[in-house]
């Protein structure tokens, strides 16, 4: 990030950027949305291996999947004494399990006499049980059951618990990390949790869950969130209250796991030529459920205080 082209492209091109507006908003924006990395990623053509090659995507698992601190579920999900909810990620699972002491357990989700995934989905368990050969463990994850034990002189029940990965938790959020010798969560994490001191996220929760199964590779479905690029073509509708080219993107070279993207809505894309005014924004705004129906302009305020 030594030179910025990226971001003189943004400023001279963009009528308002990012920051303009939060200048233009008045009173005193929280330090962290003033924050503006101008960062400079290149604009050079990806290789289409990295969407499409088997090594690179075995490098990956390699050096990222099992060393990252990954989302599992959320903490309400897992808050009694046996709920428990199964992550998977390639080929690697893991058991969220919150144990009868209360504490948060993460165990590899592959019995240790012959592999045999022990747990789908997500539920309540009394104890955790292998469905081939009826081998069980405590919800703490040690050996509870052995059937025909005497025929097991070599399994020290001491010595066969259920391996387990890291777990820690942030805003609600339960997280794995597969390496035993990851740093904490809270290290790896950053400043991220500042940036949501206005937001927490342990007072949200899930009110409905909708997965869809893309056959892809991961990047092309991360990266199509990652842009306010396909606003235009995918959802026009939202350029009368959504400043999508309006947007800042942020990498800094201190924070080693989380970069950003901002978005300012209750303004008009600069796509359209002519701005719509407050009005026409406000309702658009209303339409698609950013503020409150009755919210109504006065002097004082703009369609982005109301928003906001
Ligand atoms: S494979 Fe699980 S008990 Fe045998
Ligand atoms: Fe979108």
């Amino acid at each position: 990030m030594t030179d910025n082209q990226a971001f003189k492209r943004y400023r001279n091109n963009v009528d308002l950027i990012y920051q303009d507006i939060l200048a233009r908003d008045g009173g005193k924006p929280p330090a962290e949305f003033i924050q503006c990395s101008q960062s400079e990623m290149g604009s050079a053509d990806l290789s289409t291996d990295v969407y499409t090659s088997r090594e690179i995507h075995d490098l990956e698992f390699e050096t990222m999947w099992n060393h990252t601190w990954q989302m599992a579920c959320r903490e309400h999900a897992v808050a009694e004494p046996g709920t428990y909810s199964v992550y998977d990620i390639g080929k690697y699972s893991v058991i969220v399990v919150r144990g009868n002491d209360k504490k948060l357990r993460g165990f590899i989700n592959s019995c240790p006499h012959r592999g045999t995934r022990l747990c789908d989905g997500w539920g309540n368990l009394q104890r955790i049980r292998c469905a081939f050969h009826g081998f069980s463990w405590e919800l703490e994850g040690t050996l509870k059951e052995v059937p025909c034990s005497w025929d097991f002189p070599q399994v020290d029940s001491d010595n066969f618990g259920l391996p387990e990965a890291l777990v820690g938790t942030w805003g609600g959020f339960v997280f794995i990390n597969l390496d035993p010798d990851a740093k904490p969560l809270s290290e790896y994490l950053g400043r991220l949790p500042e940036h949501f001191q206005r937001w927490p996220m342990e007072d949200r929760y899930v009110a409905s869950h909708v997965g869809k199964y893309i056959d892809c590779n991961w990047k092309v479905v991360i990266e199509a969130f990652l842009e306010t690029l396909h606003v235009i073509g995918l959802h026009p509708e939202s350029l009368k209250f959504f400043g999508d080219i309006n947007s800042q993107y942020d990498v800094w070279e201190d924070e080693e796991y989380f970069s950003r993207m901002i978005n300012p809505s209750g303004i008009t894309s600069p796509h359209l030529k002519n701005r719509a005014n407050d009005e026409t924004v406000l309702t658009a705004a209303k339409e698609f459920g950013l503020c409150d129906p009755a919210a109504t302009l006065d002097q004082s305020n703009t369609p982005r205080h109301l928003i906001a």
